[in-house]
Parts: C-alpha cells; structure tokens; sequence
C-alpha cells in the first residue's frame, strides 16, 4: 500500500512539475531563459535529475513505475524545449532579416570624396544633347599615321599644322610617319573609310599639339560632328549647332553667328561665334551684342568623300570641330586651361561634380 500511496503521489507530483516546466518552456521569450530551465529541469543538479537520483531508494516495482515515468517526463520537457527553441529562433532571424533589409525608397548617398572632372563632365553633356538629335560616338586611335590626321583631310604639305613646331611626331612605322593626332578630324577619315552612310557621329577624345600657356596645354580635348547623307545641306549645319550651343549653354536665345572661313577639309567653311559681353571684368553669354569664336565647321570637301570612296556627286555633309576645355572654360568660368591637368585636389573639389549634382543639359529647354 505504501509503495502504491508512493506511487500516486509521485505522480501527483510529476503532473504538477510537468505543468509548471510546461507553462515556463511556452513563456520563454529567449534562448537563454529557455536554457535557464533546461539547467533546472534536465541539467546535472536539474530537479528531474535529482528525482532520478532517489531511484535507487524505491522498492523494484517502484522504481519501475517511477522511473518509467521520470522518462516520459524527461523526454516531453526535452521536446517541448527544442520546439521553443525552434519557434524563437525562427523569429530572432525574422528580426534580423526585418532590421537588416535594404530600404529601396532612399536615395543613394554620393561619397563624400571624390569629384567627376569637368572635362568628363563636359563630354557627358555633349554626348547626351547629340544622342537626342540621333548621333552615335565614334572613337579612333591617339596615334595616327600622316595620312589619316592630314592626307586624307586634304590637308597639303605647306599647312602649318603640319611644322614640326606645333605637332609631336612619332617614329615612322613601315612608309606611314607617325604623329600625335592634332585634331578629331581622322575618326571622320576612320568612320567614312568603314561604313557606308548614312553617317551622323560625334567623336570626341584627346588631341596633341606644342603649345602651352594660359589657353593651351599640349594635350587637350576636341569633338569633332560629322553628318553624311544624301540630302545634307548648311541649313541641318547651322540648326544643329544652333540646337546644340543654346542646350549645351542653357541660354534658350543664345545668338548664334557663322563667318565664312577656311579649312582645307570643309568647303564652304564656317567659324561660329556666340553672343557675348565684354563688360567689366567678366565675359558674360547672351544677347549682349558682342561676339566670341567658339568652333569651326563647314560642308564636308568632295576630295576628302573621295578618299573614303564616298561619292561626292550622291552624298554630302557637314562636319564641325571644337575644344572641349574651351566650351567647359566657358560654361563653367574657369579661367586658365592649365589647371585642367595639374591634378590638384583642391581645384578638382571647386570645380568637379558630385555625381549626384550631375546636371542633365538635355533636359533643359534648349
Ligand atoms: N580640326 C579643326 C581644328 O582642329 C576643327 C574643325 C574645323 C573640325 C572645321 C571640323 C571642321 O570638322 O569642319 O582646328
């Protein structure tokens, strides 16, 4: 009897323990409270534990019911504490994953280092106005052979660009002399020699010539435009470029003057002026009565359509050319052309871009 009394009791009592264990597992908020109650139930000195121990004090039938029991109970507080371990860590990595999601809905912050040159800038600008007029970038080589920078251009023996003094000559390459292109005007010779038009391109990169003070560095920058098509005459020339300076400048009545001219690859040739003012101190852009060169251009020459096997009787075009430090000088006020290429930070910090100020020229009313 007393061993049954014994038995009732134990599990009066391991139902009330399971109760409590039960109740503590399912309020666990974290881990280590959870783990709190494995080192009290199940752990060396756990109560579970404790209770196994006085096993050994029962009669056999005891402890047989007992400690049969005592499992049930070990095993069912185990289980109960592995599956609110699961469910809390489940939530901890949805909490985690909550806190550590990338909001899309803020805007990229630019670095605080770092500027965008003016030049890049400058050609950004460029290329995006003639990519709305339907213009793509054509690229040729810094090294050209004689032929492409002057032959083929119809640029004659005597023309001055061709003195030692003002190009940097290279050592020849089999019958070809080499030099540092002068001008952009090859990629037209490149572009015409390797595809059929209709042509609209702009090509701008770096160019070479010996010269250096405050408007002129041995290295600098051109574009060079050139349209080839059938019906391609100097009224397109002069809308283009119209189009082109008032967006490029952002002045929407920007006046625009051509001069008759010459250069050697274009006939007839045009220098373009803008309107400008010459007050004071500042050279200022716009309906101001004054005028400023600010690039050349002209009808494509039937003998350089010929060296490209072009024939001069079907197609036609025009072609212009200008200094990119020159427009970027202007658009910008930045006053001495050397400063582009001295690498110093400060300057580039006053006169670069922050990507994100990055202004779009073609999305002003040009
Ligand atoms: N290549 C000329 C220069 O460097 C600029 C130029 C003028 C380019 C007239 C042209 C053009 O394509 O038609 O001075």
């Amino acid at each position: 009897m007393a061993d049954a009394a014994q038995a009732m009791e134990s599990s009066d009592d391991l139902d009330g323990l399971k109760q409590g264990l039960m109740a503590a597992v399912a309020a666990a908020a974290n881990v280590a409270v959870l783990d709190e109650i494995r080192v009290g139930a199940l752990g060396k000195k756990g109560r579970i534990t404790e209770m196994m121990k006085t096993l050994g004090t029962l009669t056999p039938d005891a402890r047989k019911e007992r400690g049969a029991a005592l499992n049930v109970l070990k095993n069912e507080i185990a289980d109960a504490i592995d599956a609110r371990q699961k469910i809390l860590a489940e939530a901890a990595l949805t909490e985690k994953l909550a806190h550590e999601s990338i909001d899309i809905t803020l805007s990229p912050r630019p670095a605080a280092e770092g500027r965008v040159h003016p030049i890049s800038q400058t050609i950004d600008e460029i290329v995006t106005i003639f990519a709305s007029m339907g213009f793509e970038v054509a690229k040729g080589p810094d090294i050209e052979s004689e032929y492409y920078n002057f032959e083929a251009l119809n640029i004659p023996s005597a023309h001055p660009a061709r003195d030692m003094q003002s190009t940097f000559f290279l050592p020849a390459q089999g019958a070809d002399k080499m030099v540092l292109r002068t001008q952009t005007s090859p990629v037209q010779i490149h572009t015409m020699m390797n595809r059929k038009p209709p042509i609209r391109i702009i090509a701008p990169g770096r160019t070479y010539r010996c010269d250096y003070d405050q408007t002129h560095t041995p290295m600098f920058h051109q574009v060079e435009g050139l349209v080839i098509d059938e019906h391609t005459h100097m009224g397109h020339l002069k809308g283009c470029l119209l189009d082109f300076l008032r967006a490029f400048f952002g002045i929407a009545d920007l006046p625009i003057r051509f001069r008759p001219s010459y250069f050697p690859f274009t006939e007839p040739s045009a220098e373009v002026d803008i309107g400008c003012s010459r007050k004071g101190h500042e050279l200022k852009l716009g309906n101001y009565g004054d005028w400023l060169e600010i690039l050349g251009c002209g009808m494509v020459h039937p003998n350089v359509l010929k060296n490209c096997g072009i024939d001069p009787d079907k197609y036609q075009g025009f072609a212009f050319g200008m200094g990119i430090e020159r427009i970027a000088m202007l658009k910008y006020g930045i006053p001495d052309l050397r400063t582009f290429f001295e690498a110093d930070l400060r300057w580039l910090k006053h006169y670069g871009f922050l990507p994100i100020d990055i202004p779009n020229p073609a999305l002003k009313n040009g």
